[in-house]
């Protein structure tokens, strides 16, 4: 099957008609554009022997490029991040990668909480929260949990109780802890977001 598409893609060039034995007479041609089509072009020497695979090359080069420079921009911004966005991956991705190492042993490996925790448990159980859809940080703001995850549980607890949530002033730096925060965020439903939006309104 022939598929002209493909053969001028491929460079293939239909064959040659055969020479004439004997070679016609010279007759001086006056060329005009509309003679200068496809199928004067020179023989065909290899993939990058033409103008048009070489602009494929580059439009490629440079998609590459610029792909590349988006991802190093947008991990800059998630190393220096002053706030938790959900829909910013290089953000996201960095968070996960630090809630697998520092906070997964306590909240589960998907942020499910301990086995035995429900969202009727109180605060200072002991038990892991989930921080997940069902957790009550959803209606905490942005700015709350953030302060949670820097100073440990124990200054926001009831007088008299003892957190067994630690502090990572020291362990995340803002930015890393902001990540954190916008891994939390990231697989929460759009409802739940939306309350969410509420609280950070109430309390920015
Ligand atoms: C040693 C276990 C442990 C580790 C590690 C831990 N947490 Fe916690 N976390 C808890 C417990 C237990 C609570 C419940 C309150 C308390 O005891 O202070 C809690 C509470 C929280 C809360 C507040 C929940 C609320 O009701 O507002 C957030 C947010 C939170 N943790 C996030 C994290 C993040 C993020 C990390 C990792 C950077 C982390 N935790 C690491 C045990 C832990």
């Amino acid at each position: 099957m022939r598929l002209p598409f493909l053969d001028r893609w491929l460079k293939r060039e239909p064959p040659k008609p055969a020479k004439p034995k004997y070679a016609p007479r010279r007759r001086r041609v006056l060329v005009t554009d509309e003679d200068d089509d496809e199928e004067v072009r020179p023989p065909h020497q290899g993939f990058l022997s033409d103008r048009r695979s070489m602009f494929i090359l580059i439009a490629a080069l440079v998609a590459i490029g610029l792909t590349a420079g988006v991802m190093l921009i947008e991990r800059r911004l998630a190393s220096t991040a002053t706030d938790a966005r959900a829909d910013r991956p290089a953000q996201v991705a960095l968070g996960r990668t630090l809630y697998r190492q520092q906070c997964s042993y306590c909240h589960g490996t998907d942020r499910e909480g301990h086995e035995d925790w429900r969202p009727t448990t109180p605060i200072a159980s002991g038990l892991s929260p989930a921080l997940d859809e069902r957790s009550p940080i959803v209606d905490r703001s942005d700015r709350q949990i953030f302060e949670w995850i820097k100073y440990g549980g124990q200054p926001f607890l009831p007088s008299g109780t003892r957190s067994q949530m630690p502090a990572f002033e020291f362990n995340l730096t803002e930015a890393q802890i902001w990540a954190v925060v916008a891994y939390l965020k990231n697989r929460w439903p759009d409802e739940v977001l939306a309350r969410h939006e509420l609280a950070n309104k109430r309390e920015p």
